[in-house]
């Protein structure tokens, strides 16, 4: 062995043992008559003491040749520190070294690897293998493997089966766009690379694994953001027999389970929230539950006096945010700019400042009264030193923009703690959504949501208003898992596909494999996936799931230390039959 203990791992009980530590130099302070080193490993921080009237000229000089990330093994005496260090587990012994081997030199690294690093993103993701030895990455990776053993226990304990399922499929409509990769032995034909296992784990479902499961790569083609990775990992499940309720419960306690086991913090149980609620209450389907500030709706307190932009809105609808009455001209201009961003689009933004001495200052005191704007404020349950900010319009984009405010001032109030967690079940959710782009409805989880069996009327008369067995779990403002009870009756499926707009041929074409197997005597059944990179940053206090993943991509999709995606030869080309004749492309 080229190391007899890690360098986390001796205390003052090793005093006058004799050691042999493995790692990468950290750092070098050369004092002349003492010399001191940080090596590091994996387990942490051991300090290395070279005494120059007792150490041998030839080891001196190999000292002194040392870099910075240079590999070595170092052989010495564990011995009290003079002065410890507080700040690390191994600080109150040092290693006074008689023997060192150089085990690989190393270039001078183009950032220090330190807990603060002076390293760009760019350039850290060039080098993932050096940033990766920085311990906050450690400490990500660790959290995550730590995570996925306790889904593995608490998932096995439930009767739980994790099952693989294929990479190379056919595309799932779910949203996004495929990957696709073509196959040399198929002459112009395409494997997908699955979105998510979903027909899968229905067809286990169907062939009797009633409880599935699976820590899963799933791959979508879609614009990137800090919460989305074109690669990620689902903890995919699905249960057969089971009403919602069940699927809720068993997911809530795997949720419970992890933020016991991992945290070391107990959740209330999760609150219940209808789609409809959440949109009214929070603009949002994922409301962040941290804090308050639910939308008031003004309407009737606030249109017809006169004010144009709000008599002519579908909503008028604030938010009361406590304690900043004080706010300033410029602080009111910046919340201002923020709604009038192309992001957010709001045309303005009407304040109201409950004064502490009972009086209103609004931006629109020309068209209401100190008695008008007491109503709102009244509605609002606004009390004297709190800020009314109200918006108007249409009244999903007015609710969506205000949603977006309510954040921003959470954010600015320090009412976003990383270390609470409130989490929720959002449910009810819209079984279609209409798209304007190509004139039809789409599924808004996916296909195979059965519809609320109250609403199943509506499929044909009105198909918007159809709710759908669908919830999604939601954290702080993130969006953990979705899931539905599936669609297991063949005919309503073909209703269902017919709503989507697929013409018979089309569902037996992309689907049939589905719907032949739900003649073979397919189980009521139901799951859910919670994204696994979202839950570690969730549990790691982050909102970029990116420093949560070992080896991710940048927000062009590119792995700039690999440089991926990359061109590939004539010749492989060739093979797999997508090398395009530059005369016919010419003709073309
Ligand atoms: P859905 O599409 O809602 O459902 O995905 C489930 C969860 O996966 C996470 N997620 C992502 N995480 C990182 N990067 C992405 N690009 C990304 N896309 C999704 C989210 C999301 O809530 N088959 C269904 C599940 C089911 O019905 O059982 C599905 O995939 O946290």
């Amino acid at each position: 062995m080229l190391r007899t203990h890690t360098c986390g791992e001796l205390r003052p009980e090793n005093i006058n043992e004799e050691v042999r530590l493995s790692g990468w130099v950290q750092k070098i302070r050369d004092k002349g008559a003492l010399i001191w080193i940080d090596l590091r490993d994996r387990y942490g921080i051991t300090q290395l003491l070279f005494k120059e009237e007792d150490t041998k000229p030839e080891l001196l000089n190999k000292v002194r040749s040392l870099g910075r990330e240079y590999v070595i093994s170092a052989t010495g005496t564990v011995i009290e520190r003079e002065s410890k260090n507080p700040n690390i587990p191994t600080g109150d012994i040092e290693i006074k070294v008689t023997g060192l081997d150089i085990l690989n030199p190393s270039k001078v690294p183009p950032f220090t690897i330190e807990d603060n690093t002076d390293g760009g993103e760019e350039l850290r993701m060039k080098f993932r293998y050096l940033d990766l030895r920085r311990k906050p990455l450690r400490t990500n990776l660790e959290l995550r493997h730590r995570m996925a053993i306790e889904v593995r226990n608490y998932l096995d304990q439930q009767q739980f089966f994790e099952i693989e399922t294929p990479y190379l499929i056919k595309s799932t409509p779910e949203g996004a766009r495929d990957f696709v990769v073509p196959s040399r032995m198929n002459e112009g034909e395409f494997y997908a690379l699955p979105q998510s296992p979903q027909t899968f784990k229905q067809l286990l479902m169907v062939a009797g694994y009633d409880r599935y499961y699976q820590i899963v790569r799933c791959f979508r083609d879609e614009d990137l953001r800090a919460d989305r990775q074109p690669e990620f990992t689902q903890i995919d499940c699905e249960m057969a027999f089971v009403t919602q309720e069940d699927v809720l419960k068993t997911f809530e306690g795997l949720t419970t389970h992890l933020f016991k086991n991992i945290k070391g913090v107990k959740v209330d149980v999760f609150p219940q929230m209808s789609f409809d609620e959440a949109m009214k209450k929070y603009g949002s389907d994922k409301p962040d539950l941290r804090f308050g500030m639910e939308f008031v709706e003004l309407n009737n307190v606030a249109q017809g006096k006169g004010f144009n932009v709000f008599n002519s809105a579908e909503l008028v609808v604030g938010i009361c945010v406590p304690g900043c009455a004080e706010y300033s001209r410029k602080q009111l201009d910046a919340l201002t700019d923020f709604v009038r961003k192309p992001q957010i689009g709001a045309k303005g933004l009407v304040y109201v400042k409950c004064n502490p001495d009972g009086t209103f200052k609004s931006s629109v005191d020309k068209f209401y009264s100190q008695d008008d704007l007491n109503g709102w404020a009244e509605k609002a349950g606004a009390n004297a030193g709190d800020l009314l900010l109200v918006l108007s319009g249409d009244a999903n984009t007015s609710r969506k923009q205000l949603a977006e405010l309510r954040l921003e001032m959470g954010n600015t109030l320090g009412l976003c703690d990383s270390n609470v967690f409130k989490p929720l079940w959002v449910v009810d959710f819209p079984l279609l959504e209409w798209n304007e782009e190509s004139a039809r409805f789409h599924a808004m989880h996916h296909p195979f949501t059965s519809p609320k069996k109250e609403d199943m009327s509506l499929l044909k008369s009105d198909p918007a208003k159809v709710r759908a067995n669908a919830y999604d779990l939601v954290i702080n403002g993130v969006e953990v898992g979705g899931g539905s009870i599936r669609i297991h009756n063949k005919e309503l499926q073909k209703q269902m596909f017919k709503v989507l707009g697929f013409t018979d041929e089309e569902a037996r074409a992309q689907f049939g494999f589905l719907m032949n197997a739900f003649e073979y005597g397919a189980p009521p059944h139901g799951g859910i996936a919670l994204g696994f990179d979202r839950l570690v940053a969730l549990f790691g206090g982050h909102d970029s799931i990116r420093d949560f993943i070992a080896f991710p991509k940048n927000n062009a999709g590119r792995d700039v230390m690999i440089d991926s995606p990359s061109p590939i030869s004539e010749e492989q080309l060739k093979e797999l039959n997508l090398s395009v004749d530059i005369e016919d492309a010419k003709e073309l």
